[in-house]
């Protein structure tokens, strides 16, 4: 009896996208590494925390590949590349990745719709969620650094923007959550 519940395409797709999130989690501890490295706490101590996220979006995708009965495939994770070469850089490179990322996980959406495999289409749709707010707090602190100055912010700009990092929360609120009781 067959108990393989993915195709073989959406099982790849669905393995190099935990290869994608692994990749992502090393951009935001190499990052984070470059800015502890720079004296940059707050923002290395965001970074730091939003590794975890990927790595557990990672293990999301592994959970679901095995729950539906296909194999896991792990394999080596592409290196981050440079570091960045101020916070405006750091910032505008986390914005890329993230809508990089988007287009991935569309496009298993667009797999899962073609096979009418409606759980993966249903599974994937957690994540459409997650990319609209990763590339919110993406837009979020993109937004505080050009206010501050952008790749020209002086020493005092970037020190009140640390320390504000430190306290900015992991997950953006989304328009679709807005409500008038809870604006
Ligand atoms: Fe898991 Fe930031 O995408």
């Amino acid at each position: 009896m067959e108990t393989i519940r993915l195709s073989s395409s959406l099982t790849e797709a669905l393995n190099q996208q935990m290869t994608n999130e692994a990749a992502n989690a090393q951009i935001y501890l190499a990052y984070a590494s470059w800015a502890t490295d720079k004296g940059y706490d707050g923002i290395a101590n965001f970074l730091f925390r939003h590794a975890n996220e990927e790595r557990n979006h990672m293990m999301k995708i592994l959970e679901y590949i095995l729950k539906r009965g296909a194999k896991v495939k792990v394999t080596e994770i592409p290196a981050p590349g440079p570091d960045p070469v101020n916070v405006n850089d750091c910032f505008e490179k986390i914005f890329k990745s993230e809508v990089d990322n988007t287009k991935n996980i569309y496009s298993i959406v667009d797999m899962s719709m073609e096979e009418r495999d409606w759980a993966t289409w249903n599974f994937m749709q957690w994540f459409v969620k997650e990319q609209t707010e990763e590339e919110t707090l993406a837009l979020d602190l993109l937004s505080k650094i050009k206010v501050a100055g952008g790749a020209k912010a002086n020493d005092d700009a970037l020190y009140t923007l640390d320390r504000d990092l430190e306290k900015t929360p992991d997950n953006a609120k989304l328009a679709q959550d807005v409500s008038v009781e809870n604006p």
